[in-house]
């Protein structure tokens, strides 16, 4: 039991690392949250401090949810948890980097949306199915030039691919959750679902799609 507490109590610490916030302090003596679209994330990096450190900011948030989910095989490993509790110890490993994620403990519960660290959870868990939400992302970002609106759709992608025999998950509990962390998307992107109403909300400049 204390091994298991450990480490779920490290998935949360792993989440709640605030790549974004820290990169914008250390290199550039900013806080991210006070710029663009004010948040801590891989997105709002790349649209104030450029490519590399928005890549930086992605890569490092995505291994998070990626990490803090392969917590649960060590839990395995050491004998904490039986090979059938595997899948419910990941996906709680994983929730909990993205609660970190969203609301760190190291930046005043202020994060980001959610979007790398999902996608680093669920490469741990479903590959096949995130590789096509990529490529649902990919071309709904190259069509609207909304990341936002992009990853909410590949968000419910991936809840809805689920459904189908070719991707459905032996856990049904793994569908469930599909929908629960599209619903969770959906609702860290509620600022952005306002500007994207309104029509404000900030597009990435597309070499095709230049005025
Ligand atoms: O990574 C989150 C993305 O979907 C939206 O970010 O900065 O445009 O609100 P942002």
């Amino acid at each position: 039991i204390p091994i298991i507490l450990g480490l779920l109590v490290a998935a949360y610490l792993l989440g709640s690392i605030p790549t974004a916030l820290w990169v914008g302090q250390r290199f550039f003596g900013l806080d991210i949250r006070e710029h663009g679209s004010g948040n801590a994330g891989a997105t709002n990096t790349f649209r104030v401090l450029g490519k590399k450190p928005g890549s930086f900011v992605m890569a490092i948030d995505v291994l998070k949810g990626w990490a803090a989910t392969s917590l649960a095989q060590v839990m395995l490993n050491q004998g904490a948890i039986e090979a059938g509790q595997l899948l419910y110890f990941q996906l709680a490993c994983g929730i909990l980097a993205i609660l970190g994620h969203i609301y760190p403990v190291f930046a005043g519960f202020r994060g980001g949306k959610g979007v790398a660290t999902v996608l680093g959870m669920m490469l741990a868990i479903a590959p096949a199915t995130v590789g096509v939400c990529i490529l649902v992302f990919l071309a709904v970002l190259a069509t609207t030039q909304y990341v936002s609106l992009s990853s909410m759709t590949a968000g419910v992608a991936f809840a809805l691919l689920q459904l189908l025999p070719a991707f459905r998950p032996q856990n049904q509990l793994l569908v469930w959750f599909g929908f629960i962390l599209a619903a969770l998307l959906i609702y860290t992107h509620r600022a952005n679902i306002g500007r994207l109403r309104a029509g404000t909300e900030s597009r990435v400049p597309l070499p095709w799609k230049r005025k």
